[in-house]
This record gives C-alpha cells, structure tokens and sequence, in this order.
C-alpha cells in the first residue's frame, strides 16, 4: 500500500472510530494491538527496611487489599497498610453492586477514602472489580432488560466508575471470574442478555474511560499450569487477537499449604502470558491453615508465600504485583469464608509479623 492509500485508511479508521464513539452503546473493536498504558508513576518507596521500600528497589509493587470499614476505624490498621505496601485494593467496595446500588445511584464514599489514602500516603490504587456474577446487583438481574438496555447499563457504569478515577486507579481488574470450574464462560446476566462479547466491551469502555489504566482478567484456581489456567490462557488471547485492550492477568490465589500450583508451574504460566504481551499480578494471595494453626502449619505457610514472590522476582517484568487478600489475620475474609479455616495473611491480629511476612522479606532482601 502507497503512503497515500495508507493515510486514507487511517482518515477512515479513525472517522468510524469517532462516529461510533458517539453513540454510547455503540462497541467499538479496536484493531491493531491495543497500545498498552504509559508506565504509572511510580509509588514511594516509603521506610527503609519495610516490604513496600524493599520491593521499591526491585521495581515490585506489594499490596493489600482493603478492609473499608478497618481503614476508617482503626488506626493501627492505617499506620501498617501505609508502612508496608506500595499498593491497596477496595476489597468490596468498588463491586457493582455496592458503588451502583441503583439504576440512577452510585455510593463513591467509601471508594473515594481509599483513593484519597492511597495518594496521601504515596501508593497505588488497583481497581476491584467492574464485573464480577456474584456482585451483579439485583436491580439488573430482575430488570427484564433487553440487549441495547443492558450495553448502555454496562457502558454507563464501566464509564462513570472508571472514569471518576481516572489518573488515579492504575490497574482494574475489568472482568472479574467470568470462567467457570470448568473453563467455560459462566452463566450471568450479561452473557444472557449481551453474549460472549460482553466482556470485549467491557475492556474496550474502561480503555475508552482511562486510556492509561492497565486493564486485566482476573480469576482464582488458574495459577498454576491446568485445564482452567488453560482456559485462561485462551480467553485472553482471544482478547489478544482481536485488539481488545487487555494488558493483563490477575493471578487470585487463595490457596492452601497442601493446595497450591508448584512453583515451575507458576512460571510457566506467567511466562505463557507474558508470551501473550502481558504482565501478571498476583492479586488475591492468601494461604488459609486449618484452625487451630501451630507453629508448624504457621512455617509451612512461610514457605508458600516465599515460593510464591521468589517465583514473581525471578520473572519480574512479567510479574510486576503480589498483593495480598488483606493485611492482618484481625480482618481477614477467610473463617467467614472457609469454616474452620483462618490465619492466611503475613501479620496476626496484633499486627505482628508472622513467620510468612519474614519470608518475604527475606526474599525481597535476597535471602
Ligand atoms: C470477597 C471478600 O473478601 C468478602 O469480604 C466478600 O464477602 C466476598 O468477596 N474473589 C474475588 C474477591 O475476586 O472479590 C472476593 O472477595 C474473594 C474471591
């Protein structure tokens, strides 16, 4: 093709590109491999000696996710989130059905705390989660709405959401578990009422939102190398193939110490995606014992999480986050979630580093 035919093309692209922005449930694929984000500023380094200075010094990024209610009460709570990590996630309320209650009513509040700590305190702010089937609100479930009517619900909450952060939510994870146990796309109300290529809009609107925001799928049980990090795999490279701008996966991890993918089997599948043109974050990582845990059980676990950053820090520039389903035992999900378990995290509930937080720093110091 000449120069000129060339230049034509791209008049065109882009005309229908912006013809079609203009109808707001209009899904534009994007063609070409989609340009992937600026790099983010990056956080402070905060004190030496902590996990969030020694992880600064691998250009790592270590997280937590976020207790809302923790966060304003306690203020031991606040002083470690803010020492230790480089990175916080909402870890409920930025689901849908908690920030968008309603057709017309969103909740930013507690939201907007978090964002407002995090650039306080020098850290980043991952996005949990536009979609996700078990916070798909009841107010879109038993709607009745038709296929145009749920695209424009789902542009309008992926835009505003996005949109009221953008600049200052680095990473969302976009598409929260849309695969079952079995590797098949799980049944929910937008694969119902819109079909498979839901989820290409929903990545394409949050681009459209934050241009600069490195946007990711994000599922548990497909860390490793099996059938359902295999249909991982093949999702996003379908995303991959045709131009929808994914930039990368979210590893979950909520595993147990006699549960969990061998460390070969995690790099391999990191380095699998990043063959793919993306990054990794471990994003969910928390290793429940059974109660009660003994000082036994508390190594054993030690050795998990150490595996676990030793696996991201040999491949770390596909592997650029681990963060934690939470910081401290004292607010962890896990007894709530898994009956008769509970002790995942790195700090017990006095905030006290547990063997598994000297593991990682440990690792991070090179040891
Ligand atoms: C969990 C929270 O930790 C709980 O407090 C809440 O009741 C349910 O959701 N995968 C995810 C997370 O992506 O959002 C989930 O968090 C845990 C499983």
């Amino acid at each position: 093709m000449n120069t000129s035919a060339r230049r034509t093309l791209v008049v065109v692209i882009l005309l229908g590109m912006l013809l079609s922005g203009c109808q707001s449930t209009g899904f534009i694929p994007l063609t070409g491999d989609p340009a992937l984000p600026t790099p983010h500023t990056p956080p402070q380094a905060g004190t030496p000696g902590t996990l969030r200075y020694l992880a600064s010094q691998h250009g790592f990024l270590i997280g937590a996710a976020v207790d809302a209610k923790a966060l304003q009460s306690d203020p031991k709570y606040a002083q470690t989130l803010s020492r230790e990590f480089s990175v916080v996630v909402p870890e409920n309320v930025m689901k849908f059905a908690e920030i968008h209650p309603s057709r017309q009513t969103y909740n930013f509040t507690a939201a907007d705390q978090l964002v407002n700590f995090a650039s306080a305190n020098g850290m980043l702010v991952r996005g949990h989660t536009l979609l996700w089937y078990r916070e798909d609100p009841a107010w879109v479930k038993s709607g009745n709405y038709n296929k145009t009517q749920l695209e424009q619900i789902l542009h309008d909450h992926i835009a505003t959401v996005v949109g009221r952060y953008k600049g200052r939510i680095f990473a969302w994870d976009v598409v929260n578990e849309a695969l079952d146990d079995n590797g098949n796309l799980r049944d929910n109300v937008w694969l119902r009422g819109i079909g498979p290529q839901y989820i290409d809009m929903a990545f394409t609107w949050a681009h459209q939102a934050d241009p600069n925001a490195l946007l990711f799928y994000n599922d548990y049980n497909g860390e490793g190398m099996s059938a359902k990090s295999n249909a991982i795999y093949n999702l996003v490279k379908g995303l991959r193939e045709r131009g929808v701008p994914i930039g990368g996966v979210g590893l979950q991890m909520h595993v147990t110490v006699t549960n969990h993918p061998s460390a070969d089997d995690l790099k391999a599948n990191i380095e699998r995606l990043a063959g793919l043109g993306l990054v990794v974050h471990i994003t969910e990582l928390e290793v429940r014992l059974p109660q009660p845990a003994n000082a036994i059980s508390l190594e054993a676990q030690a050795q998990v999480y150490k595996d676990v950053i030793d696996t991201c820090l040999a491949e770390v520039k596909a592997c650029q986050a681990l963060v934690m389903w939470g910081l401290s035992d004292k607010y962890s999900s896990v007894p709530r979630i898994y009956p008769g378990f509970g002790s995942a995290l790195i700090l017990d509930p006095s905030f006290d580093p547990k063997p598994a937080y000297n593991a990682l720093k440990d690792a991070l110091s090179g040891k």
